[in-house]
Formats: structure tokens, C-alpha cells, sequence
């Protein structure tokens, strides 16, 4: 079979999702409701949605939308429905009937279900329609989310669940994890079981919402929503019809039975549309008091809301083991959600699935954690976690490992893609050199760096580990969710409120010289981002020689948000692209006037097709859509390139003054107009001296040394004012940007 056509049954969050996914990656899609108004309106969202479900606007071209009635006969050739309407399986039994009525004999026929087994979904289906019929559960928001289940069982047509594994992962990007038709597959049984875990335990150990997400978050090594927030996300009365049904799939005796019911307040906020994030509130909620906008947080004991109070656990990395040693609350609500975890998922091996890997797997791209729960297992020891467990009796498979004595027992990682991930290839490192912010994985024919801080963070650190492992061709890749959120903030503040301004400079000095090193070394520098690549993450970006990009990427300098210039390159390196430009040839203005309005501005793309047109991407980039692909891709970029001859220094020719002038105007207008304040002003005079080539000419020429020492001396002037250092400490506390 091959999949050129497809039918999406059902418009709203995930029909809508899993179409735009399909336009994405240009496959021709119709999308049915029961009205056409309500599948129109699906469009407009996914044309509004934020972060963006497209690529790019124009992929919305392979979408047609219509009604159940009268579009219908667009079945009878797609070769993939799917169907993705409201959890009541009269109305999918419904449609199944008609679907099968009509559909073409090579096609194939799936669910979105999120709860309802196979068994079930099929029962009134005949044998022979059996075969082309099984569960794809996407995850919500589909562009963003990696983890596709495909759920089927020994009826059906393997050669077709191949193909349609085979497609999700190639064309989609899906991590396609094929199960059994088991209550919530894997993702969900064990994510979901977490949740309720972590939510009862917090109230037992009698722990504010804010403390249990601060515990499960980050140090675990799970998104920030930790529990209570991601509730919010989702919605408090989606997660109950979810657990509603577990209730009723799961044997009685099954544990997760005991926390299914989560705590008697759901009821009640859900009743009076505390829904979540979509409704008035749930958990958390923006209360408005005197003009201001307040971020409150419900207290368990009191049913009442109050301020949102910040919990620092003083975690930098996570260390699971140090964690749940801690001898203070948080460590024992850790040690009692972790190990409750560790105890259920495995005591589901083989029952749900024979590969353990898997449910870690489900767990990392359905629910972004950086480990499953076997891989807790692992890191916290064996010897350490069997000594702190207590009985473990009817656990067959930790029982196994108890009595094998073994130290280890992780073998293979993402055993669901024959692709040669980065997780598995780190795994025959030859020799591994690592610091406190990245480690250098070297292999005999080249370097693999990783950055390892919160976000990505860049610091000193971070250059050396570049540095150093330029001794080979270099890949700079990672597991973790963002390539680089930029240059450590927190770290340049520390200096600050020292004193030690010198530091800084040494700091930024160092930053540019790196990078220089990366442009110009003799082996090919490959950057491989995914997620966030900005302000200092991109100037690695820019400076590296090829680039292979995910296709869920934001890249962007954006400094001037906090009051700074890009001073690692960013500025010189977008302005040279830019230079080369038709354009740029007869009006010599005309590439410091675009990079004046992209930094300016702080414009980011969200995708390799929104970069693209910024030149924050240039020729010498590949994209993928498969994030386990990006490695493979870029060790093929690599062999291809191995005799690659080292760039070639640049020179500008800027106008000055000239240019300088123009952009002032452009500022005064914005000034005038109340879109920027003084120190705004301030910023952008001082992105104007850079990009305008400082004290030049155009019958001057402007070395890309003298680039960067514009770029670091407008850096340092800014850095010491005190606006800057308000915004910087104002975006580092709330996230958002402070104009001044
Ligand atoms: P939704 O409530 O947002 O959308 C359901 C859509 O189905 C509505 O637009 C409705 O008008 C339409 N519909 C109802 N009856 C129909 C019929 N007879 N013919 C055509 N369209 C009909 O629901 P959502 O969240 O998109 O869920 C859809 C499916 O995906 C459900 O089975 C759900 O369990 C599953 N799912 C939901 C996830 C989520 O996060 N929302 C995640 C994974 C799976």
C-alpha cells in the first residue's frame, strides 16, 4: 500500500492536529466534522494556532475541509482514515459502519482513542475488516509531541501495521512504539499512573501544590508543570473521563486502582468550570486584583487560592539518588513517587509489553521525561534501590534482577527505530570527556558534543567543551528538549552583582573566540538543533559549518529582549549573510537595514521553513522531520564533507554613518509611537552602531575581528547599565520581557 491520500474524521483538538501534522509533510488531507462550519473553524484554528501546528501558512493548501454527509464519499479512495471524534463508542461504531461500508479494499482504518481497547472498537467490525483496523494515538499537540502508538492485534494485516509504522516514522517523525491492546497502552498507564501517584502522595504528605511540582519537575527529570500544572494543561475534566475508564478497564486488584480517584476536589472544580488552563482556572489560576495579574495557586486544606509561592529545591542537575536521600519532605515524596512508579511499571513487564525499553520510550516522547522509569531504576542503583524497597515479593521482574546481583541490567536504548540514534550511540562511546555543563563523546572518526545545563544554558564551560573537541570533525547535538535557550544569564548575573565586570568580558571574549574556532577549524563543525536555538544557542548555529535542523526548531537572536546586542558573532554572521544578497550589491545599506529589523525586533522562526527566508539558515543546511534521524543525517553530512576546505575570512563594507542614520530614524518613529521607551532607544542606537560597521566608510573595509569588537564593546556598555540588568533579572524571574 502506499499512503497518498488521507481522510481525518472528527475536527477538533486532535483531528485538527493530526491534519496539520499531515500537511506538514505535504500529504493531501480532507478533514470532516458533521458540519462543514465546524471542520472551517478547525482550519482557522490550526491557521491561528500557538505554537504554530504548520510548518508554514502555505502547507494549509494540502487541507480540504466538509461534513460527514455530504463529503463523505472521499473515503472511497483515501488510503488512511482516520478517526478522531469524541470518546462515545456509539457514534465511533457509527462511523466505523459507514467507513467500511465505503472505503477501498487496500486502505487502512484507525482510532485516536485514547481509552477504549481494540477489542471493543472493532466488535461489530467482520473479520476480513478486522485485519485493516487498529489504534494510532497521537499525542497532544501533534506537530510538537513524538510519540505515536500504533495498537494492534494478532488479526491483523502486519505487513500493513509495518507499512504504517514505516510511514508515521519516515513522513511524520512519529517514535512509533507498536503495542497491545492493554488498558492505556503504555504512555498512558504508566504517565497517567505517575500523575494520580504524585497527586495523592502530595496531599498524604500533606505538600502545597507548588512544593510537589517543584519535586516532580526538573529534579526528576520531568517537564516544570510537574503534576498539578500539566492537569491544568490537559484539563481537569478531560484527565477524569480518562481515568473514568481506567477505573473500568483495570482488574480490580491492579494498583493502579488505588489512586484512580484522585482527590475529592476535582469533582468540585470541574462543576464550577475550573477546568484548567482552557477554563477559569484549576490548580493554578491568573487572578486579577488591582489591575495587576496575579498567578495563584489553590491550597489543598483550605479549598482557597493564594499567591504562587516560589519554591527553590537548590537542584542544578538532576541526581535522582541524591534526591530521594534527601532527609527533608521532598526527598521522601520523592522516594515515595519514584519508587511506587518503578514498582508499577515493572511489575507490568511482560504483561503490557516484553520490552521494558519501550515504557521508557513511551514515557520520553509522550510525556518529555528524560528518563523512564527504568532508567531511574538504573540510575539510582540497583544495590541502592533494593535496599531502601523493603518487599518486592510478587514482583517478578525485580525479583529476577534482585537475585541475579547484578549492578547494571539496562541494555539497548529505543529499540523502537532501527535508526542510529544518539541515544544509542552514545552508549559505544570510545572515550568520554565531560565538564560541569557538556560532555564530549568522542568515536574514532569524530567528536559528539552535548550540552547538559538547565535549558541548554550556555557558560564557560560550555566553550571549552567546543574547544576541545575540535580535534575531530564535531557534531553538536542533544537529548534533551532545547538545543540552547542561549548564554547562562544567571551566570553573567552572578558576575555582576560581584562586581566583577571583567569577568564578563573575559566571558564574551572567550564566546566569540569559540566560535571563530568553529567557523575557521579544519574539520567540518555540524550543529544538529532541536527545540530552542536562540540568542548564543543560534550564534553557535550560525558559526558552525553545516547545519541539520529538526523541524520543530525556534531560532532567533534575541538579545535586545533583555536589553543586550548579540556579541557572540550573531551580529557579524547574520549581516555577512545578508550581505551576499542580489540586493546587498547595489545598495550597500541594505543588508545592515534587514538584520537591524530581524535583531531589532527579536524575530524568531519556528520551523527551517520560517528560517530560512532570516538566513538563519543558509545553503549549507539539511532538514529533518524525524528527530532520532538528526544524528544519522549529520554523520552522512559529514562523510560527504570530510575534505572540506575551511571558510573564507569575510570583509565589510559598511556605510557608517549613513546606514547608522537611517536606523535612528527608524527608532525615533518607534519612540514617538510608545513602542519603545528610552532604554529601548538606548538598545537599539547601540544594534545600530554594530550592524552600521561603527566609525567606517564605505571606502573602508571592516574586518570580522573588528566585528566582534563592535559587538562586545556595545555588549559591555549595556551590560553594566542598570536597565539592562533590570530586564535581565526581570526575565529571568517571570519569563517575560521588561520594557524600559
Ligand atoms: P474534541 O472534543 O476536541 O473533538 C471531537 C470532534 O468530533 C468535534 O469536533 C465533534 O464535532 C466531532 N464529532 C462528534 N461526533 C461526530 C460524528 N459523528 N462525525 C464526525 N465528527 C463528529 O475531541 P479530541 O480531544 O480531539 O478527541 C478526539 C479523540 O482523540 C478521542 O477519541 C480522544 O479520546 C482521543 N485523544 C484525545 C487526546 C487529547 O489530548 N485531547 C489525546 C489523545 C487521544
Amino acid at each position: 500500500m502506499n499512503i497518498k491520500k488521507v481522510v481525518v474524521i472528527g475536527s477538533g483538538t486532535m483531528g485538527s492536529g493530526i491534519a496539520a501534522h499531515l500537511c506538514n509533510a505535504n500529504i493531501p488531507v480532507i478533514l470532516l466534522d458533521l458540519e462543514t462550519e465546524i471542520s472551517e473553524k478547525a482550519k482557522e484554528r490550526i491557521l491561528k494556532s500557538r505554537p504554530p501546528l504548520l510548518f508554514e501558512k502555505d502547507k494549509i493548501n494540502n487541507l480540504k475541509v466538509g461534513n460527514i454527509t455530504d463529503d463523505f464519499d472521499n473515503v472511497s479512495d483515501a488510503d488512511w482514515i482516520v478517526e478522531a471524534v469524541v470518546e462515545r463508542i456509539d457514534i465511533k461504531h457509527d462511523i466505523y459502519k459507514k467507513i467500511f461500508n465505503k472505503r477501498k479494499k487496500d486502505s487502512i482504518v484507525s482510532s485516536n482513542t485514547s481509552t477504549i481497547p481494540l477489542k471493543v472498537l472493532s466488535e461489530k467490525l467482520k473479520a476480513e475488516d478486522k485485519k485493516d483496523f487498529c489504534i494510532t494515538h497521537f499525542f497532544n499537540p501533534v506537530r510538537y509531541m513524538g510519540l505515536l502508538e500504533i495498537v494492534r492485534d494478532k488479526l491483523n494485516d502486519q505487513k500493513k501495521i509495518n507499512y504504517l509504522k514505516d510511514f508515521s516514522e519516515e513522513k511524520l517523525g512519529k517514535g512509533v512504539i507498536v503495542c497491545g491492546d492493554t488498558p492505556g497502552f503504555l504512555g498512558n498507564r504508566i504517565g497517567v499512573y505517575a500523575m494520580q501517584v504524585a497527586m495523592t502522595e502530595a496531599v498524604n504528605m500533606n505538600l502545597s501544590i507548588e512544593e510537589a511540582d517543584a519535586v516532580f519537575g526538573r529534579p526528576m527529570g520531568i517537564p516544570k508543570t510537574g503534576v498539578f500544572a500539566l492537569y491544568d494543561l490537559i484539563g481537569i475534566d478531560l484527565m477524569s473521563d480518562v481515568l473514568k475508564s481506567f477505573q473500568k478497564e483495570l482488574p480490580k486488584e491492579d494498583e493502579f486502582q488505588k489512586v484512580v480517584s484522585g482527590l475529592p476536589i476535582i469533582k468540585k472544580l470541574i462543576e464550577t468550570g475550573y477546568t484548567g488552563r482552557k477554563g477559569k482556572g484549576g490548580f493554578y489560576r491568573m487572578n486579577k486584583s488591582e489591575n495587576k495579574k496575579i498567578l495563584e495557586a489553590l491550597n489543598l486544606n483550605k479549598n482557597e487560592y493564594f499567591p504562587v509561592k516560589k519554591i527553590d529545591l537548590k537542584i542544578d542537575k538532576i541526581n535522582l539518588l541524591e534526591l530521594i536521600n534527601r532527609n527533608d519532605k521532598y526527598g521522601k515524596y520523592a522516594w515515595s513517587v519514584i519508587s511506587k512508579i518503578i514498582l508499577y511499571s515493572s511489575s507490568l513487564v511482560p504483561a503490557i509489553t516484553d520490552e521494558y525499553n519501550d515504557i521508557d520510550e513511551a514515557l520520553r516522547l509522550g510525556f518529555n521525561w528524560s528518563m523512564g522509569p527504568f532508567e531511574m531504576l538504573e540510575s539510582i542503583g540497583l544495590k541502592n534501590f533494593f535496599s531502601k524497597i523493603g518487599d518486592i515479593n510478587h514482583n517478578e521482574f525485580l525479583k529476577d534482577l534482585k537475585e541475579k546481583k547484578v549492578e547494571s541490567f539496562y541494555d539497548e536504548r529505543q529499540k523502537y527505530t532501527d535508526l542510529q540514534t544518539l541515544g544509542k550511540i552514545k552508549k559505544t562511546v570510545v572515550k568520554l570527556d565531560k565538564n560541569d555543563s557538556a560532555e564530549i563523546f568522542r568515536f574514532k572518526d569524530f567528536n559528539i558534543v552535548e550540552f547538559n545545563t538547565k535549558a541548554n544554558a550556555l557558560d564557560n564551560d560550555s566553550m571549552d567543551a567546543l574547544k576541545k573537541a575540535t580535534d575531530k570533525p564535531l557534531i553538536i547535538i542533544n537529548e534533551s528538549m532545547q538545543f540552547s535557550a542561549g548564554v547562562n544569564l544567571n551566570y553573567v548575573m552572578e558576575f555582576i552583582k560581584n562586581n566583577d565586570i571583567k569577568s564578563v568580558e573575559k566571558f564574551i571574549k572567550y564566546f566569540q573566540e569559540t566560535c571563530k574556532h568553529l567557523k575557521y577549524c579544519k574539520y567540518p563543525v555540524i550543529s544538529a538543533p532541536s527545540g530552542l536555538a536562540l540568542g548564543g544557542g543560534e550564534e553557535v548555529v550560525l558559526q558552525s559549518n553545516y547545519v541539520v535542523t529538526h523541524t520543530n526548531i525556534v531560532m532567533g537572536l534575541v538579545e535586545t529582549i533583555v536589553g543586550l546586542v548579540p556579541a557572540g558573532g550573531g551580529c557579524k554572521e547574520l549581516l555577512w549573510r545578508w550581505c551576499q544578497t542580489n540586493e546587498s550589491k547595489t545598495d550597500p545599506d541594505y543588508a545592515p537595514l534587514k538584520v537591524f529589523d530581524i535583531i531589532g525586533y527579536a524575530k524568531t522562526a519556528s520551523s527551517p521553513q520560517e528560517a530560512k527566508p532570516m538566513l538563519f539558515l543558509d545553503k549549507n543546511h539539511d532538514v529533518i522531520i524525524n528527530r532520532n534521524e538528526l544524528l544519522p543525517a549529520a554523520r552522512k553530512l559529514l562523510n560527504n564533507n570530510v575534505d572540506m576546505s575551511p571558510s573564507k575570512e569575510c570583509k565589510f563594507k559598511l556605510s557608517g554613518k549613513n546606514a547608522r542614520e537611517k536606523m535612528h530614524k527608524i527608532l525615533e518613529a518607534l519612540y514617538n509611537d510608545k513602542k519603545i521607551l528610552d532604554h529601548g532607544m538606548e538598545v537599539g542606537k547601540e544594534l545600530a552602531y554594530v550592524l552600521s560597521g561603527g566609525d567606517t566608510d564605505l571606502n573602508k573595509e571592516v574586518t570580522e575581528d573588528q566585528m566582534y569588537k563592535l559587538e562586545l564593546n556595545s555588549f559591555m556598555k549595556l551590560v553594566e547599565n542598570k536597565k539592562t540588568q533590570d530586564r535581565i533579572v526581570h526575565t529571568l524571574k517571570t519569563g517575560k520581557p521588561l520594557i524600559n
